[in-house]
């Protein structure tokens, strides 16, 4: 089952049965690194480039008439997601992200492992560290810098909580990238079954042995404040 698969050996820039994406009918500015999955509704204009492994959703729109976007590995741009750049600024989304549904990313960078909640907005020179939540609605005004391990709500957006957000985000992160193998696979049940659920467990455990380990060899990615 596409479960099986979900790691890197299924890969693909063709067009096909199945094929993850149909690289022709972007135009010479965008770059695809071998993402997992590109729905056949998305679109996308200018340069942008897209990280190994990631995905990107039903009706999502990306336009850099400017600047640039870069989308990170590894992360998933949800349904219905707008991103674009700022008046002076490109879009920079790290990798192990999830942009979810309905989300706007504009001129905004965003660190790696971050969670950024459904119908949220990032406005221009917003910044992002590593391991955040952005709560669902929350509005970042522009220019606002949000540290490494911050939760933050509201709008205007402001940080209620200071928590590494490494495991939850990346274990996201790993569940659409199963999701996007099952997609190209044509399988719409990938979070189905007694197969996933053993190995949903074990991708958990295996994030917080890394996590441990990244702690005590001290890294920075893995600070709790
Ligand atoms: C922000 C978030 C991470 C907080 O979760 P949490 O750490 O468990 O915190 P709590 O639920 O204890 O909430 C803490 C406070 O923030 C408030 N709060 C939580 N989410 C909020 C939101 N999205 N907007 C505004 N306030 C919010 C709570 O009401 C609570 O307020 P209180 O202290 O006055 O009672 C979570 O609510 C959230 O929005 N996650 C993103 C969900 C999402 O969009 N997922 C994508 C699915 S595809």
């Amino acid at each position: 089952m596409a479960l099986a698969s979900a790691g890197v050996a299924l890969r693909g820039t063709g067009v096909g049965a199945n094929m993850p994406y149909d690289a022709k009918k972007y135009g010479p500015d965008v770059e695809l690194n071998e993402p997992a999955f590109i729905h056949s509704s998305v679109q996308i204009y200018g340069k942008v480039r897209v990280g190994r492994e990631a995905s990107i959703w039903p009706n999502t729109v990306i336009r850099a008439e400017n600047y640039e976007i870069v989308i990170g590995e590894m992360t998933n741009i949800q349904d219905l997601v707008m991103v674009h750049v700022g008046d002076r600024t490109g879009t920079y989304v790290g990798a192990n992200c999830s942009i979810t549904h309905h989300v706007t990313i504009h001129g905004c960078r965003i660190g790696d492992n971050c969670l950024i909640g459904i119908n949220a907005t990032l406005m221009d020179n917003s910044e992002i560290g590593d391991n955040c939540i952005v709560g669902a609605g929350a509005v970042l005004t522009a220019g606002t810098i949000i540290p490494d391990n911050s939760i933050i709500v509201g709008a205007p957006a402001k940080a209620i909580k200071t928590r590494n957000n490494y495991v939850a985000n990346r274990w996201n992160a790993w569940l659409y990238q199963i999701n996007a193998h099952a997609y190209r696979e044509g399988n719409h049940r990938g979070w189905d079954g007694a197969d996933f659920v053993r190995q949903a467990k074990d991708k958990m455990k295996e994030l917080m042995a890394e996590f441990d380990a990244l702690k005590k060899a001290g890294a920075a990615i893995a600070r709790e404040e």
